[in-house]
């Protein structure tokens, strides 16, 4: 485990004035209605809009010393098996609508969905992204509630219960050497030669839209938390790929509670720390390379530039954890103490716990971030069991041959 506090020369900035409206009340209102509404007509969501839920462990909360913690369990988010439900659905979604708004020349909303006029324009769409399971899964999704098709791009590591999942949603699959920044490069290459629209999660510099419609549909999330929680969290340990679901509940979080906004930590793998090491050096910067972690979500290069811009001035700090150390936090989970609930978890899943276990067992970072008897803490379960056979299969990998 590392720990370091946030000095970049951002730090404690207010949060900028557009991020807080792409990110803010209103636009979880507006996403949360959205989903509403097509779940309302269409059938592949049998969960429809029903929020996760938030579970208290109070057994748990009392042996790390802290007044209260609470996980989020977003293992059952409409079916799909993590919060990515939310982002690349909510994307698709509204870039339907918005296609289907200028061809038609007249304002069309989610209630207009299940028109010919705007079926018929979704038939002729085509959406794509590159993905290490789950942001595939709800691009899938979103593309087949609407009735656009989907191509979803993968890299060899990815899984093929993983595979098989984004193929249920009636994705076309192409699957690339390299690793997911190899997949990035080529979903996005092959859309433009295309035509299709990519639905990347991951901002770069001046391209900053599709991702941000991706981050906007994560703040449904954000707001349901803080309608279920008793009291406003203090901390918020959560664990980051590029970092759109750590910046789009910062954002939020900060732009709802001002002040009174919890500490956000975030969390990365050892082996894949973009932003930890942006952090470090001062500046975004691109890994040269990383290493296969069993938290396989957060395996990413180089962090989003909208979630950067977020967390370089609302993180409190970053930190990395290691792939025991995730394992550790999904038996706490699975096997809680006293009569805490068992919440199943993937080592993605429970990476913010494992940050929250490795922090309050330092006397150092402990201190720091006030990790006591007054600590609300909240962690992120973002995804549930879904790939059984994730640490059997690095063990094989990684094993000398
Ligand atoms: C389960 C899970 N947790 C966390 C993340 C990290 O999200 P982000 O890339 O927005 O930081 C992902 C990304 O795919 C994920 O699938």
């Amino acid at each position: 485990m590392m720990l370091i506090p946030n000095t970049l020369p951002d730090a404690g900035l207010p949060l900028d004035t557009g991020d807080a409206a792409a990110f803010g009340a209103d636009a979880a209102q507006a996403a949360a209605a959205l989903f509403a509404l097509t779940h309302a007509h269409g059938d592949t969501h049998a969960h429809g809009d029903a929020a996760t839920p938030l579970t208290a462990l109070p057994a748990l909360a009392a042996g790390l010393g802290l007044h209260s913690l609470h996980v989020k369990d977003e293992g059952g988010r409409h079916g799909l098996g993590s919060f990515k439900a939310l982002g690349g659905a909510h994307a698709v979604i509204r870039l339907v609508l918005a296609e289907a708004a200028r061809r038609l020349g007249r304002p069309v909303t989610a209630a207009d969905l299940d028109t010919v006029a705007v079926r018929a324009i979704a038939g002729t769409m085509t959406v794509s992204c590159a993905t290490d399971g789950n942001h595939g899964r709800s691009v899938a999704a979103g593309a087949r509630l609407v009735g656009a098709r989907s191509v979803v791009f993968l890299h060899r590591g990815v899984s093929e219960v993983r595979a098989a999942a984004i193929r249920e949603q009636g994705a076309r699959i192409v699957v690339v050497d390299g690793d997911y920044d190899d997949s990035l490069a080529e979903a996005g290459r092959v859309a433009a030669a295309e035509g299709w629209i990519n639905v990347s999660d991951m901002a770069l510099p001046g391209d900053e839209q599709i991702p941000t419609l991706v981050m906007q549909g994560y703040t449904v999330m954000a707001a349901e938390i803080l309608r279920q929680m008793p009291q406003p969290p203090s901390h918020l340990f959560i664990q980051a790929g590029v970092g759109g679901v750590a910046g789009a509940l910062a954002a939020h979080m900060t732009a709802v509670l001002g002040d009174s906004r919890p500490q956000v930590v975030v969390v990365e793998p050892d082996r894949a720390p973009c932003l930890f090491d942006s952090a470090r050096a001062g500046h975004r910067l691109r890994l040269d390379r990383h290493r296969p972690t069993v938290m396989a979500m957060l395996e990413c290069r180089e962090p989003s530039v909208v979630a950067w811009r977020i967390l370089a001035r609302l993180a409190a700090g970053f930190m990395t954890v290691a792939d025991d150390e995730a394992m550790a936090a999904v038996d706490r989970l699975a096997r809680p103490l006293g009569g805490d609930p068992a919440i199943p978890a993937g080592e993605s899943g429970a990476a913010g716990l494992a940050g929250l276990l490795q922090a309050v067992s330092d006397p150092a970072g402990r201190a720091a971030l006030a990790l006591d008897d007054r600590a609300r803490v909240l962690v992120i379960a973002t995804e549930g069991a879904n790939d059984p056979q994730n640490r059997h299969r690095l063990a094989v990998t990684a094993a000398p041959r």
